[in-house]
Order: C-alpha cells, then structure tokens, then sequence
C-alpha cells in the first residue's frame, strides 16, 4: 500500500457503526488508502458518531427529522457531504431510502452494504427472512448504489452458513464479522482503481464482472 494515492471517503451511517469502525480501523493502520473525510449521520447522538471522534474524523449529524420532505434532506445532505469533496461515499448502515437526485449525483462513487446474498432480501430484516425462508447459507453484499433499493450492482459478497440452531441474532453476528472484512476490501479495491461502476455494470481489473466477486475465506 505503500505510496499508494490516499482517496477520501465519506461514511454515512445511522447508527452503531461496526462497520464504520472497521473501516477507521484499516485507514489507521495505513491497509486502506483512504482518508475518511468525515462521517455522517441522520441520527444525531449514535454511537458511530463517537467512533469517528475517536478516530480524529469529523462526526457530523443532519437530522432527516428537521426537514420538511426527502428531497429538501437531500439537498442539505449533498451540500454537507461534498463540503469534504469525497472520491467515494460510503454507506454504511445508513438506513435511510434515497432518491435518483442523490444518487446519480454520486453515480459511480456511491458503496452501500447489505447484509444478504444479493438480489436475495432487499430491505429490512434480512436474517429472520433468510432463516424463515429456509435457507441454508446466508451472507452479506457490497453493491453499488442505484435509485432501487438494495438493487444497484453487486460487486463482491461474503457467504456464511446457516447452522440448525441459528435465531436471527446468531445469524446476525456470524454475518456482521465477514461485513467487517467485506466492505474494507471493495473500498481498497475502489481506492486502488480496480473497481469502477458503467451504469448497470462493474468493471474490475478491467473486465466486465458477470456474477458478483466472492470473498476469499479467512486465512
Ligand atoms: C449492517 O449489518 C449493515 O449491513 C446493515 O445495517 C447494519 C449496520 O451495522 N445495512 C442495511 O441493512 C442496509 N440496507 P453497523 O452500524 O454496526 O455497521
């Protein structure tokens, strides 16, 4: 990574943040490239707010609460975000619906992370519907962001089981420990110029990708 060209990222969260602290983690320990230029949140006093203070990142809020309609939000959110001229946004667990003005604004630079194999489980609740639609792996997906939601394309996906004594909270914590790997790697990838978004289309080291990369297991 060394010499590598830092990019800057913006983090958009509304909430815990574990996925935002992974990402501050490998930019502190200089394995990503990145430079998080501030953090984001619709909800003020979250405790990803508190992660960013504690990296030395700008921790911002903008309550969606004190607008009068999605668009008037999106436009203060654009005007705050590019405040910190970002190569990348990233969303993560940033749990609010976004129009086509948001995101063809950021078309291209905009990663969202979904806890689902992809185009399985769009939306909420994704592990008491994998569990309940008997499913035997499940999994989480980094994609692209397009005005459908959960439905830009997917770039690369972590895939874990689902054991016979699983609850929704069992599942939950096997998936969020591969998301912490997962969405570190697509955002270096990005960083590095191997990725990069043509409309419906990823392009990674320069080939189109025709199914969605797969995460290597650990070690
Ligand atoms: C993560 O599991 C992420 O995949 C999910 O919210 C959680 C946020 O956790 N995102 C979505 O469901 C988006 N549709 P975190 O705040 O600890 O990173």
């Amino acid at each position: 990574m060394n010499g590598a060209r830092k990019i800057r990222l913006v983090v958009l969260i509304s909430g815990r943040g574990s996925n935002l602290q992974a990402i501050l983690d490998q930019a502190g320990s200089g394995e990503l490239p990145v430079e998080v230029a501030a953090v984001i949140s619709n909800r003020p006093g979250v405790a990803g707010l508190e992660r960013a203070r504690n990296a030395g990142v700008p921790a911002l809020d903008l309550d969606h609460k004190n607008f009068p309609d999605r668009p008037a939000f999106e436009a203060a959110l654009i005007e705050l975000i590019d405040r910190h001229r970002p190569d990348l946004v990233a969303l993560a667990g940033f749990m609010r619906l976004l129009t086509v003005g948001f995101t063809n604004h950021y078309q291209g630079r905009l990663l969202n992370i979904h806890p689902s194999l992809l185009p399985k489980f769009r939306g909420l609740h994704t592990h008491e519907r994998a569990l309940a639609a008997g499913e035997i792996e499940h999994g989480a997906s980094i994609h692209f962001v397009t005005a459908e939601l959960d439905g830009g394309p997917v770039i690369v996906q972590a895939r874990v089981p689902i054991l016979p004594d699983d609850d929704p909270d069992t599942l939950a914590a096997r998936v969020l420990e591969q998301e912490h790997r997962l969405y570190p790697l697509a955002i270096r990838w990005f960083a590095e110029g191997r990725l990069r978004q043509d409309g419906e289309r990823v392009w990674f080291d320069g080939k189109p990708l025709v199914e969605p990369l797969q995460m290597p297991p650990c070690g």
